[in-house]
């Protein structure tokens, strides 16, 4: 007869070790079906590339040709990192040989990358930033890896595929894997925003905080004010605002990854806003902006562009930039109501 009486004496700590991504992904989707089994062996392949990008960082002072720049540029004119080649070749080797993904498309790549034999059944496209924060690297400061998973559609060897060019609200996963003290990987399947964090000793990254919500309002605003001169006048007001009232304070660390987690845990605002000459400013909707976008919301806060919602803006290219105000909704909205109110005052100007 079966004992149902028998209760383990480490129960609970054993229940908080075994909650690994993949259980989580299935428990989230509640089905073993194939789109739930789909995404658990994703998220787990993308856990994989990013233990393996985690070893790298965490000797890279060691290893022979891990730091420094390649002198190469990438297809944005950025020169790229060797970490950044690294940690682009991990994904592409992961994914690969995972039946999975038809497409990766990457910062460090100009166009997406084409795995025929897996496009059949592997009906998935991942997008991902490698190495964020990749000026970072040298100095062992936090750099992130950032991704998102969308259905693919359209033809397979399409130069932008469909699914590319649709807005954020599509993606069916996001998230980031930030290289700090701890390897932590947040994500979110449209069902709350989840924290794990990689145990090193059982190598699997574990769940630390569920169902994450950013605080509303928070005192932290994250921008570099390196460009003030390069803003338009209505983000100078904002930041002269930040100076004149207590209860703020800056924080800007060079990774947005990094940046961005401080937010969602603590509250405040990230901004990369546009400047004069880049009325863009720097950030890539499709594997930088929108990704975040999806866990701010999914979190409670928000992430605009400045004149609409991230995850509404309609892609036009793959490497397309866009503005980026996200974190808690009151400092969103703050930040809002001066660019509104310098259009008010334009379009006042001009009747
Ligand atoms: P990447 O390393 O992927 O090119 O991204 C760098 C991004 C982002 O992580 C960071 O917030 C921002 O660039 C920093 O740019 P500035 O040096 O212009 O502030
Ligand atoms: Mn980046
Ligand atoms: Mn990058």
């Amino acid at each position: 007869m079966v004992d149902s009486s028998y209760r383990p004496s480490h129960e609970g700590t054993l229940d908080r070790d075994s909650m690994t991504l993949s259980r989580h992904v299935l428990q989230q989707l509640q089905s073993f079906g194939p789109e739930a089994q789909d995404l658990s062996a994703l998220m787990n392949r993308i856990a994989l590339a990013g233990k393996i990008i985690a070893r790298r960082l965490s000797r890279a002072g060691l290893v022979e040709a891990a730091l420094g720049f390649t002198g190469e540029q990438n297809v944005q004119g950025e020169d790229v990192k060797k970490m950044d080649v690294y940690a682009n070749d991990v994904f592409i080797s992961v994914f690969k040989q995972s039946g999975l993904v038809c497409r990766l498309a990457s910062e460090e790549m100009e166009k997406p990358y084409y795995i025929p034999e897996n496009c059949p059944l592997g009906r998935y496209t991942l997008l991902y930033d490698p190495i964020d924060g990749s000026s970072n690297v040298d100095i062992n400061l936090n750099v992130g890896s950032i991704f998102a998973i969308r259905q693919q559609q359209g033809s397979d060897d399409a130069e932008t595929g469909e699914d590319l060019l649709q807005n954020g609200r599509n993606q069916l996963a996001a998230g980031y894997i930030l290289y700090g003290p701890s390897t932590v990987l947040v994500y979110s399947l449209g069902r709350g925003v989840h924290a794990f964090v990689l145990d090193p000793s059982l190598g699997e990254f574990i769940l630390a905080q569920a169902n994450i919500q950013i605080p509303p309002h928070g005192p932290v605003y994250s921008v570099n004010e390196g460009n003030f001169w390069q803003w338009e006048d209505s983000l100078r007001d904002y930041i002269r605002y930040m100076h004149r009232h207590e209860g703020y304070t800056a924080r800007y660390s060079g990774a947005l990854v990094g940046d961005f987690h401080r937010i969602l845990l603590q509250g405040g605002v990230f901004l990369y806003p546009g400047t004069v000459k880049k009325p863009d400013g720097k950030l890539r909707l499709l594997y930088e902006s929108a990704p975040l976008a999806f866990l701010a919301e999914q979190a409670g806060g928000q992430a605009s562009t400045g004149a609409q919602q991230v995850l509404d803006v309609e892609p036009q290219a793959l490497h397309q930039r866009t503005p980026l105000i996200i974190g808690s909704r009151e400092n969103v909205a703050l930040v809002e109501s001066f660019i509104q109110e310098e259009e008010r005052e334009r379009a006042a100007a001009l009747r």
